[in-house]
């Protein structure tokens, strides 16, 4: 058997063309893992900027690294102290940002991290869920605690987490404000969302007495959500740290969610899949050779949806 197999790696940090597309040894699960020969995956911010080395500090990469941390496809090992999953089941995961991703032909993933994708799902549909989704999940549901009746400004509702935080958040019973541009309006009234405000045109700010605000955004943006808060409401942000001065005197409480894996969330995501309760969007396709290309796509900060990489 060819022990060698395809995957796209960086050998230095940088700009795109710091990508190379290698032929490197097919990695052995260790007791807790599995072997995925993959079939997508899909492109998230976080990968230009690992790519770019801005999360270093935090992450600290051993190079050469295999990016992309979204993978749908097929178990074909698991190791020995692995007993939920078997050879041949299809699944889908956001594995551990800490080791080797899924822009490769086969990875290595912990089975506690991978989850039985949604049959609901294509190979294409499945990678796009679990990094955006576990977000949106993670930032309404744990942090933020959203509830049935309370009012949410999503921010960017056309971007992959927004997407599925809309669809999340109604499925929740929440009332939906998010903000996008006019020619994504149908995109995010077809997810649920109640009103969208186009941010070109309207200023979001003058909203009053929002019980949550989905920072997806950071900068500007999260300066000028404070206001829109009621006493005891809450913020979100997976970009910027809210600064706690301020929370505090807008009488808010503030959370920063960096998303973590987690199986049990995958399988709740799958079942709302299965019951035709979750849409992924496509913004676009490329193949392995192509990832500079997807990686622009994202960079240009206008997709609307997720950016896959078909692997086999
Ligand atoms: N902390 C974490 O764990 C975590 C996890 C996931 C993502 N993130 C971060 O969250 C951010 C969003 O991720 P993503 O995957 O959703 O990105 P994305 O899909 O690339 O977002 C693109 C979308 O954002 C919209 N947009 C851009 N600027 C906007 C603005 N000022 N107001 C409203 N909409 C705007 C764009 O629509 P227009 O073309 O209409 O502008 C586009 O549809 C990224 O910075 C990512 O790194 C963090």
């Amino acid at each position: 058997m060819n022990n060698l197999m395809k995957a796209v790696q960086i050998n230095s940090f940088g700009d795109r063309n710091v990508l190379e597309l290698n032929n490197i040894d097919i990695p052995t699960p260790e007791a807790n893992e599995v072997l995925i020969k993959v079939k997508s995956a899909a492109v998230n911010p976080v990968d230009w900027k690992i790519r770019e080395g801005y999360l270093q500090p935090m992450l600290n990469h051993a190079l050469p690294l295999t990016l992309g941390w979204d993978v749908s496809g097929e178990v074909t090992a698991i190791g020995e102290d692995v007993s939920s999953l078997k050879v041949g089941d299809a699944v889908y995961s956001r594995p551990s940002i800490s080791k080797n991703g899924s822009y490769a032909e086969y990875m290595t993933a912990a089975a506690d991290e991978v989850a039985i994708k949604p049959t609901s799902l294509t190979w294409q549909e499945a990678a796009g869920v679990p990094l955006a989704a576990l977000t949106a999940w993670q930032s309404l549901f744990e942090m933020t605690k959203l509830e049935a009746g309370e009012r949410v400004l999503i921010h960017a509702g056309s971007g992959a987490v927004g997407q599925f935080a809309i669809q999340l958040a109604k499925s929740r019973g929440a009332y939906v404000y998010t903000t996008t541009s006019s020619k994504n309006t149908s995109l995010v009234q077809s997810l649920g969302a109640d009103q969208a405000i186009d941010y070109h045109q309207e200023d979001f700010s003058e909203l009053k007495d929002i019980d949550v605000v989905f920072d997806t955004i950071g900068g500007e943006t999260q300066a000028n959500s404070w206001k829109t808060l009621k006493k005891g409401g809450r913020l979100v942000s997976i970009c910027d740290n809210p600064d706690e001065a301020i929370a505090k005197e807008h009488g808010v409480s503030a959370f920063f969610c960096f998303m973590q894996p987690n199986r049990e969330q995958l399988d709740k995501l799958s079942e709302m899949a299965n019951a035709g309760q979750l849409k992924v969007s496509i913004d676009s396709e490329f193949g392995l050779d192509e990832v500079a290309k997807a990686h622009e796509r994202s960079e240009s900060g206008r997709a609307q949806g997720k950016i896959i990489i078909n692997v086999s």
